[in-house]
């Protein structure tokens, strides 16, 4: 868990970040929307409730051309999502969707253990995003089989969840 202050603000330990994490979310790559995407995917974690959406651009060779991200996560997310984005950039869309939130953690030089699910988002919504496209263009992936863009992956009821069951 993040600490309070005194002063109703979180402290981070920055030192829990490497170099490479810290760069990608202070100048992060990718930020934004495409402008009628060709496919468009939103995931909200059931961790810590923060959504992410990813639009990707698609040619007619099945590559990934642009892509792009917006969330409401935190630094690991915006971290997480830039380089993921950078990534699956001149991927094709069946390559891109190995893409697992552990590679975009590799990649990153690693997360701390508390963050590892923020990185989830990253992954889940560029998911997401290929199914959009993959529906809308009549389109079947191996790596999309069994993946339903509602369905939570991650069932983490280690928090108060009274409300439920
Ligand atoms: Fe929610 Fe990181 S804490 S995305």
């Amino acid at each position: 868990m993040v600490s309070g202050n005194g002063t109703g603000r979180m402290v981070i330990d920055m030192a829990l970040y490497n170099d490479k994490v810290m760069e990608y979310f202070m100048n992060p790559h990718n930020v934004g929307e495409i402008e009628n995407p060709d496919g468009k995917g939103t995931y909200g974690s059931p961790v810590c409730g923060d959504m992410m959406q990813i639009t990707i651009s698609v040619d007619d060779n099945d590559v990934i051309t642009d892509a792009k991200f917006k969330t409401f996560g935190c630094g690991s997310a915006i971290a997480s999502s830039s380089m993921a984005t950078d990534m699956i950039i001149g991927m094709k869309v069946e390559d891109a969707l190995e893409l697992s939130n552990q590679k975009i953690i590799d990649e990153l030089g690693g997360l701390p253990a508390v963050k590892i699910h923020c990185s989830v988002l990253a992954e889940h919504a560029i998911k997401a995003a290929i199914y959009d496209y993959a529906q809308k263009h009549g389109k079947t992936y191996k790596g999309l089989e069994g993946f339903d863009p509602n369905e939570e992956e991650d069932h983490h009821h280690d928090v108060e969840d009274e409300d439920e069951e």
